[in-house]
């Protein structure tokens, strides 16, 4: 957080906003639905790939943002399995731009002791975008900074599958298949995020109210925070806005709001309650 003021202003709307974010209860691990960039390119009567193109920026100042901040964790939904349905030359330009991302941010990763990480079918890419991946995955392995998770070929349920199957296959091997029994800690351990914590915060750009196969299982108590801006325009200003405005929520996690209201029971509730006891 100390980082981020010291990059800001007084009197910048960014200072403003950073003040109002409290440091102490920042989200370790935000999610981001990068969603938006082809009604950004149709609306300037672009290509859809121009779209692409211009949502690296956003991802640069966004990982530059979350590391002054001092979150721990950000994911991003790069490509979904869902994504290969689309046409051939947009699936092969966002390869490239993948690629082009990793060599061009390396050196920054190294320079801000960011380690980059990967989820989803990565067997499943073409092998040259495997290769480069798994070079700037080791060539940050050490770093200890925030921890850039970038979604590719990725979908919640095939995540989940991969899992299960996983548990299997080691249940398997150690004869301990007759005797297993599932639980929410095995099963989270397997997951391709094992060794995250499940996101605070999921924000989606664009306005579509959809999770898109995102996190299903680790999103089960963050909170959701959708944007109408494109993800093309999706600014410093609107991540402090989201952070602001979850710091505003009461997380319950199904239980009472921490900070409860003195009268919480009410005498009308004392009635209900006894009436349903003698029922
Ligand atoms: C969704 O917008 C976005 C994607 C499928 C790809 C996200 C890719 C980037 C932001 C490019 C760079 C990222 C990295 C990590 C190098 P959409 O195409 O579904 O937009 P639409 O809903 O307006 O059609």
């Amino acid at each position: 957080m100390k980082a981020l003021l010291e990059s800001l202003q007084p009197g910048q709307k960014d200072w403003d906003l950073a003040q109002a974010i409290d440091p102490a209860r920042l989200p370790a691990h935000i999610a981001i639905i990068m969603d938006g960039n082809g009604r950004w390119a149709g609306r300037r009567r672009l290509p859809r790939v121009a779209g692409h193109k211009a949502g690296i920026g956003p991802v640069r100042s966004t990982v530059e943002t979350c590391a002054r901040l001092g979150v721990k964790v950000l994911t991003l939904y790069a490509f979904s399995i869902e994504n290969w349905k689309r046409p051939r030359h947009e699936v092969e330009t966002l390869w490239r731009l993948l690629r082009f991302y990793l060599k061009q941010e390396l050196p920054d990763l190294k320079k801000n002791d960011i380690p980059l990480q990967a989820i989803g079918r990565l067997e499943a890419l073409p092998p040259q975008v495997r290769r480069e991946l798994e070079s700037v995955i080791d060539a940050t392995s050490n770093n200890r900074g925030l921890l850039v998770n970038l979604a590719i070929n990725y979908s919640g349920r095939a995540e989940i599958v991969d899992a299960l199957n996983s548990i299997l296959e080691m249940a398997r091997l150690d004869g301990s298949i007759g005797s297993l029994k599932l639980d929410e800690d095995t099963l989270s351990t397997a997951l391709y995020t094992a060794s995250c914590p499940d996101p605070d915060l999921l924000i989606r750009t664009s306005g579509e109210m959809r999770i898109s196969n995102f996190l299903l299982w680790q999103i089960a108590y963050s909170e959701l925070y959708v944007t109408e801006t494109l993800w093309p325009d999706f600014t410093r200003t609107d991540l402090l806005q989201a952070l602001v405005e979850y710091q505003k929520r009461d997380r319950r996690y199904g239980g009472l709001s921490a900070a409860p209201v003195s009268g919480a029971v009410k005498d009308g509730d004392e009635t209900l309650i006894e009436a349903l006891r003698s029922s």
